[in-house]
Parts: structure tokens; sequence; C-alpha cells
């Protein structure tokens, strides 16, 4: 199976940000979503490989995302390290009677100072709407939880012409409602549905290019957000092909799944190594 087509032409919008080696506020930022893996004690033993592989790390922000009943324990593995821990997602309420979720303040109270909004596993496998994906986005924002915003398309809708539809519609539902000093606190990470998981990653063109149309919309929000926002990629990085996404001008980082559970693979990732 091939990858799927490139956008049509007429879609595409053309503004580009400076490299981030040229603002400082778009300094690379890698981070590893562990979804719903390993055990507890895996769990603190992988923040304590990482710990080790990636002591000296100044130049760039680094971020797992453990299961919530592992983030206190990673959380303090990691603790005066580089690395920083964070929630897959957070309730729009601070507490209540919402079993089986959980909320910015009680993540915060473990030792998050991130967390994942909006996550397309999220939005597809447990119904999330974009009205919901604010509310969390803004729960975050409260509680002073810096949120990754994830936003991308199905394959359904790349192949139907609607990618920058979709995406435009994810971006300005949740981040229209933020106030612009809040938005400084926010990452976005473009993760195509049908690269997450597949081995299908998006070539660094087809990645740059709705890379650079979210810029735009950004820009259209004004402030310094369109300059200074990150924008992650997501779906099927490795270290195999993360610099030749991180080449792109409007790849600031990357938001990465599997690979991010083995500490060999997610510290060459981190430091954009092939080998
Ligand atoms: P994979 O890297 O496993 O494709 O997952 C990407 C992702 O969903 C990160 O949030």
């Amino acid at each position: 199976m091939g990858l799927p087509p490139p956008l049509r032409a007429q879609a595409i919008r053309t503004p580009t940000g400076s490299r981030s080696e040229e603002n400082p506020m778009r300094r690379p930022f890698i981070a590893g979503n562990w979804k719903m893996n390993l055990l507890l004690p895996e769990a603190v033993r992988l923040a304590g490989d990482l710990r080790e592989r990636l002591r000296d790390l100044s130049d760039r922000d680094v971020a797992v995302f453990p299961t919530f009943v592992a983030v206190e324990a990673v959380a303090r593995a990691l603790e005066e390290s580089p690395i920083q821990v964070g929630g897959q997602t957070c309730h729009p309420e601070d507490a209540g009677a919402f079993t089986g979720e959980i909320s910015a303040p009680i993540l915060a109270s473990a030792g998050a100072s991130l967390v994942i909004v909006g996550h397309s596993e999220r939005r597809h496998v447990f119904g999330e709407s974009d009205a919901d994906v604010a509310l969390r986005l803004q729960a975050a924002l409260r509680h002073r939880l810096r949120p990754v915003l994830c936003v991308g398309e199905t394959l359904e809708e790349r192949e139907s012409g609607r990618t920058l539809e979709v995406v435009e519609r994810q971006v300005r539902s949740a981040l229209e409602p933020v106030a612009k000093d809040g938005l400084a606190a926010v990452t976005l990470a473009y993760e195509p549905v049908w690269a997450i998981g597949t081995g299908k990653v998006a070539t660094p063109e087809q990645a740059q290019e709705v890379h650079a149309a979210i810029r735009g919309m950004l820009r259209d929000m004004g402030g310094a957000v369109g300059e200074d926002m990150r924008i992650l990629y997501g779906g099927s990085v490795k270290a195999s092909n993360v610099d030749g996404l991180m080449a792109m001008t409007d790849i600031d980082g990357a938001l990465v799944g599997g690979a991010s559970l083995d500490a060999d693979e997610f510290a060459r990732i981190v430091r954009f190594e092939a080998m």
C-alpha cells in the first residue's frame, strides 16, 4: 500500500515560518506518548533509562506521557532531569462524578506539567467532539498544564480532499476560545490518523504542507502565536525518519507513539540520530 495522495494544489496555503533555530520560542520539542502501555515498574524503568541517556540535554524540550497511574512515579523518577511529564487527556471539570476520568488539577498534583488533548484515539475511539476538546484544553490552561493539542485527518478525509478543512476546524474550535496570553502555553501536534501506528509516516513534504497551512491559520488568529507556536508531527516517527522531518521549516518536533517505548530508540529520536 502506498501513501495517500498529496493535498490538492489549490488547497495549499503558502506561508511558512522561520526555522526553529532562528526563533528561540520554537526550540525542538520531542514527546513520547506511551498510550496504554507499560506496567508501573516498566514505566519507572523506562523513565530511569531515559534519564540516563538524556541527562546532558539543554537545547531542546523532551516530555513523556505515561498512563495516569504511572504519572506520579515517572515524575519522581525524572525529578531534576530535563524530561517533563504529562497526562494523556484531562476532563473539562475539576472534580465530580465522572467515573474513569481524570482532571487537570489531579494530574498537576501528581507532578504533570503538560497534557495531551484531542488525540485522535480520544476523538475517534472515545468520541470526543471538537467542543469537548476545546473544554479540555481550557481546563488544562486553568491549572497551568501546558496542552499539546492534537489535530489530523483520517484517510477518508484526506482522500476526499478535506484535510485542510478538517484540520482548520480542529485548530480553530480549540484555540479561538482561548485568550491570546493563554495561547503561549499551547503546543500543536499534527498527527494524520492514517500515519498513526501504521508504519506509514507522512513524507516530510506531506507533513510540511499541512504544518505550513496550520501556521497560516495561526497567523490569521493574530498576535505572536503564528510565529511562535510549535507544531509537532506525529505518526510512525522513528530514529530513521526523524531527521528528514525535522529538516522541514515548519516542523518543530515530534510526538512519538510506539517508538517512544524503547529507551535507545527514543533517545536517538530526541537527538535526531538515524543510527
Ligand atoms: P505512532 O508513533 O505509534 O504512530 O503513534 C503516534 C501517536 O499517536 C503519538 O501520539
